[in-house]
């Protein structure tokens, strides 16, 4: 007779794939491997004037001649200068001092102007949220804004982009920080302060995710139960550091939570990744369906919650197949402008980058050909911008119908 399976076989997998991920991981993260070891890789004058300052080039040129004092970066083969992500900032810095960058394009926050806090949200899996945080995080640091990352999936892979692993490296996770006991279990509850990490990426920082986030469910249940409530644990944890940071990204798994919830409820802006299938619109209407009814119930414990923004965002979108170019048309007649102007193009350089762990800023552009590193490149920098420009009609440097300098 065949011997029936049980759990002993399910823990056998477990078993052997875990031990073969550690050695994996352990190759992975050998010293001077690690992003954390290597850096940043350094940008071009002309990605400073493009990308960094949306500034014209001989303009910054000009400025980089003729105002004093400023890092001179250092001179790379070939002739040319290149410069730390440190030294973009100082030179930024000092050319908003001198009057050279305007109001509306000036990434800090000025007194009185509150922080975004952006939860990048859809039930499904699959459909570039993490890779969707990731790169606006990357393109936002690039501009100057501070950003604080929130990985709220109990996989962290967005944790793992960025070289920051808790569980592995046994640091404190988002777990730690919103666990109900004080102390339990041997661990004690850890300050949000003391949990954020910062990354390689200058100007971004992280609470990074764990496994551990599947204990706050079961926690949340029974601590409702004694009447502790769940919703403000994100948001009163966050607004002891948040002052520090011009953007908050939450990251999300890709299934309801008491977790998500609470982000939800933290949150003050939405953005909504929807990748181009046909049935990946139907499962939206039962998202959005569900979001609402959350919302709706957030609302009965805050009734003056409110979103700055909320936009959809077409990722994996290949406009050369024809059917995904009437699904775009479909949802643009539909939704007008809740949807991004811009789309997250499907692109070899991002699926590369879910397996070399490199986000498209990272990557070598002379990897890939001009045209796909150009295109992927404008998709997510426009995609940035749109999302910048709903920052500063947050913050109100311009009006909603204008248009930034
Ligand atoms: N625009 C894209 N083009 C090609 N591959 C993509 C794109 N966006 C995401 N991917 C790949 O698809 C997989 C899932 O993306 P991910 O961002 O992790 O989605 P989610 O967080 O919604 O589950 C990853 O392997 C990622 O590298
Ligand atoms: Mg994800």
């Amino acid at each position: 007779m065949r011997d029936l399976l049980g759990s002993e076989t399910l823990g056998s997998f477990s078993d052997a794939l875990d031990e073969a991920l550690r050695l994996q991981a352990s190759k992975l993260h050998a010293p001077d491997s690690r992003k954390s070891d290597k850096g940043l890789r350094r940008f071009t004058i002309r990605e400073m004037a493009d990308i960094a300052f949306r500034m014209n080039y001989n303009t910054l040129r000009h400025h980089l001649k003729t105002i004093e004092g400023l890092p001179e970066g250092i001179m790379e083969p070939g002739n040319r200068r290149t410069f730390s992500l440190e030294e973009i900032h100082e030179i930024q810095s000092a050319l908003f001092e001198a009057g050279k960058v305007p109001n509306d394009l000036f990434p800090g926050k000025f007194e009185g102007e509150s922080t975004s806090k952006l939860l990048v949200y859809n039930l499904k899996g699959g459909v570039s949220k993490t890779s969707t945080a990731a790169n606006l995080a990357q393109f936002l640091a690039l501009r100057g804004f501070k950003v604080l990352l929130v990985d709220l999936d109990p996989q962290a892979s967005l944790s793992d982009l960025f070289d920051i692993q808790a569980d592995l490296d046994g640091f404190p996770s988002i777990y730690d920080v919103l666990r109900y006991e004080e102390q339990a279990d041997g661990e004690t509850r850890v300050p949000i302060a003391d949990a954020i990490q910062a990354t390689y990426f200058p100007n971004i920082d992280i609470l990074p995710g764990s496994i551990s986030l599947t204990e706050f469910e079961y926690e949340t249940a029974s601590a409702a139960a004694k009447g502790i409530p769940f919703y403000s644990r994100i948001s009163d944890a966050l607004s002891l550091v948040e002052d520090a940071y011009d953007v908050v990204l939450f990251d999300t798994p890709p299934h309801m939570s008491f977790c998500v919830i609470a982000a939800l409820y933290a949150s003050n802006s939405m953005l909504i990744p929807l990748s181009a299938g046909m049935l990946d619109v139907v499962s939206l209407v039962k998202f959005l369906d569900l979001a609402s009814s959350t919302l709706e119930s957030i609302e009965g414990v805050d009734p003056a919650k409110r979103f700055e923004f909320v936009r959809i965002l077409l990722t994996r979108y290949s406009p050369n197949d024809p059917a995904q170019l009437q699904l775009s048309s479909f949802l643009r007649n539909t939704l007008g402008t809740a949807m991004l102007n811009t789309d997250f193009l499907a692109s070899t350089a991002i699926a590369d980058a879910g397996n070399t762990m490199n986000p498209l800023l990272e990557v070598d552009p002379s990897s890939f050909t001009r045209k796909t590193y150009d295109r992927i490149l404008e998709s997510l920098h426009g995609i940035a911008l749109e999302i910048e420009r709903e920052i500063m009609v947050a913050r109100g440097r311009i009006g909603s119908g204008e248009e930034t300098s």
